[in-house]
């Protein structure tokens, strides 16, 4: 009943990324990556070779991708890789020196989201070669979804232009032609060709101390999927954090970030303690300019991370804690398809708590997992049944919207339920022998689930039962045993709230000097909703929030001045959405704006004045708002 309920809400609102439920009709394999048209049957990647030329005047990465393929059906003749938006000139196939020959090659039919199978067909007589390399000649186009091309005002300096890439979910199509689904795991090489002294860095091998000669060569020796494939190229710099760690900015923000980042090396060194072997070298981070459309991207060895961390003060290194466990959870062992994002972001989301627990303290982290778990109830309010459940079936619209933070946070109490149940060292034990396993693998959730009952559920004492792990699997909202986060803490910022809006505490009482941003961010979602905008007003003044240099903190802010419409805050608050790009910061504020019933104008008209500062892919999302 509760899933034909989410059918019918997902046909009546038409939402992309609705699965198809309908009992009876079981051809869906879990199994199968939906999302790509590569025929990974037939022929799989094992090494890519880059050589590309980064061209700022016609926003263009052009030059020549080489696929070393295997063919794992020798009667196949036809490879289909993904493409979106690219113009491709040639493909030769390489058997070896005596045999270079051009191959036939066409664009099948375009989907909106998917993009573009490219069908390459092998010349005939390739003497059974099984083993052999595609080089394509090609250029990206200006509107490729993973690149960014910034113009010089959108960055720190205002002098050189920069641009980086996304591409996860599905978007590294739009700047490589190859097997775009995460069920690859590929090696990779690239020489990339810079104007001036502009560096390039990537998902590789960086060397902090390159020459700044317009010429970079990078290798990666571990095998990653293709959506961790990335690049930036700007006027960035590198500054160390320890032995094995730094981070690469633009000169102006590179000491604002070495200090708001100095606990990397410390959150590596403690993240091998808790999950296993660092398997990457390096581990540096690149921040970027405030378009950069996520808190941070898990680009193996170089982590992309938004500038709105930046606060001065460490308090939102969480995310620097969560990019790095993906090094284990996401990078290691991956996702098979998108649908089983979980296991990527959920299981993340747990040894990020895990981690800032021994860096920081667990009071910390119970604030931030209580505020987690807000937001969860938050989401599960809009979610269709169906799509609550940590891995459902999945066959059709945009991995990028795919069911966030029931992914991140629903997984993350998961995760926090078994280690209640089993005890955290039986469960540590069970993450480590986990990671070492799978390590350099792809997962489906039938396969973890397979691999938990048989290394912790079949235990003849077993606390948890499979039936259980299936509710959480695949069942929608929460078990009524889950795991429910409390931090006295943040108890108390509420109860002050409410008691502030009832007249019975003065402001000045109120420790805000003692509170983590987390505290003051749920005092501000607790006072209650009926308060007068004079006592807004004052809440304001007492504790500068439309001031706040703290982008979570704002972030709160804001969207409650759109919710209560309090008016004396809109020119802060179109600051705010004019300073952040982060689709996080933004996109909620822009929907309390539409969702008061009146300012749906307004909002269009800031958003005409700044969407050119934002990313693409926040763009299409806000103006899909609108
Ligand atoms: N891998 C994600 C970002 C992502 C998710 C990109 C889905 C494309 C599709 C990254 O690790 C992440 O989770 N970022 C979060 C950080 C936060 C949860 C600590 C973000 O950007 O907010
Ligand atoms: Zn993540």
């Amino acid at each position: 009943m509760l899933q034909r309920f989410g059918l019918l809400i997902c046909t009546i609102l038409l939402l992309p990324a609705c699965a198809r439920d309908e009992p009876g009709s079981d051809d869906y394999d879990p199994a199968r990556d939906y999302f790509s048209f590569a025929n990974t049957d037939q022929f799989v990647t094992e090494h890519l070779a880059l050589d590309l030329v980064v061209d700022f005047d016609t926003r263009r990465l052009w030059g020549k991708a080489r696929l070393d393929m295997q063919r794992l059906d020798p009667e196949s003749t036809e490879i289909v890789l993904d493409t979106r938006d690219l113009s491709i000139t040639a493909v030769t196939i390489i058997v070896n020196e005596q045999s270079v020959r051009p191959a036939d090659f066409r664009f099948a039919e375009s989907d909106s989201v998917k993009g573009t199978p490219l069908v390459i067909g092998l010349p005939e007589n390739m003497a059974g070669a099984n083993k052999f390399s595609v080089a394509i000649a090609y250029a990206t186009s200006p509107q490729s979804t993973a690149l960014q091309w910034l113009p010089p005002e959108l960055t720190a300096g205002k002098k050189h232009p920069m641009v980086f890439s996304q591409s996860q979910a599905i978007h590294a199509r739009s700047w490589v032609p190859l097997q775009d689904t995460p069920a690859v795991r590929i090696t990779y090489e690239a020489t990339i060709t810079t104007p001036g002294t502009l560096l390039a860095v990537m998902s590789a091998d960086n060397d902090p101390l390159a020459d700044r000669d317009g010429s970079y060569f990078f290798e990666m020796p571990q095998p990653i999927p293709s959506y961790l494939l990335a690049i930036a190229v700007g006027n960035i710099y590198f500054a160390p954090l320890g032995d094995q760690t730094g981070v690469y900015a633009e000169p102006e923000l590179l000491d604002a970030s070495a200090d708001e980042f100095a606990d990397t090396q410390d959150m590596l060194d403690q993240a091998e303690q808790l999950f296993g072997p660092y398997e990457w070298g390096r581990y540096d981070l690149l921040v970027l300019p405030p378009s950069f459309p996520y808190g941070g991207m898990e680009n193996p060895r170089l982590s992309f991370i938004t500038p709105s961390l930046l606060a001065g003060d460490r308090s939102l290194v969480a995310v620097i804690a969560h990019e790095l466990a993906h090094s284990w959870s996401g990078n290691l062992v991956t996702n098979a398809t998108w649908r089983d994002g979980w296991l990527n972001e959920g299981v993340t989301s747990y040894l990020e708590s895990r981690l800032m627990e021994v860096i920081y303290d667990k009071n910390r982290v119970d604030e931030e997992r209580v505020l987690s778990y807000e937001e969860l109830l938050l989401d599960f309010e809009q979610v269709s049944p169906n799509m609550q459940a940590l891995a459902p079936r999945l066959d059709s619209g945009d991995p990028d919207d795919f069911q966030a933070t029931i992914h991140y946070h629903k997984g993350q109490l998961f995760l926090q339920f078994l280690e209640n149940a089993f005890g955290r060292e039986a469960f540590d034990r069970f993450l480590a022998g986990y990671f070492r396993d799978f390590a350099f693998q792809t997962i489906t959730t039938e396969r973890f689930l397979e691999y938990l009952d048989e290394n912790l559920l079949s235990a003849a004492d077993a606390p948890v039962s499979r039936g259980q792990v299936e509710q959480w699997l695949y069942q929608p909202g929460l078990p009524d045993d889950a795991p429910i986060p409390r931090s006295a803490t943040l108890d108390a910022a509420a109860r002050m709230a409410g008691a502030w809006a009832a007249g019975e505490l003065d402001l000045d009482e109120v420790p805000v000097a003692e509170w983590s941003p987390h505290a003051l961010i749920h005092f501000i979602n607790s006072v209650p909703r009926d308060i007068g905008n004079d006592r807004l007003g004052e809440l304001d003044a007492t504790f500068g929030l439309s001031a706040t240099n703290n982008a979570e903190i704002a972030r709160t802010w804001f969207i409650q001045v759109a919710n209560r419409r309090y008016t004396t805050a809109y020119p802060q608050l179109e600051a705010h959405l004019a300073r952040y790009g982060r689709g996080r910061l933004i996109t909620p504020v822009y929907a309390a704006l539409v969702a008061n019933g009146v300012d749906l104008a307004r909002a269009q008209a800031i958003f005409e004045k700044v969407h050119s500062n934002y990313h693409p892919l926040v763009e299409a999302a806000i103006a899909r708002t609108l």
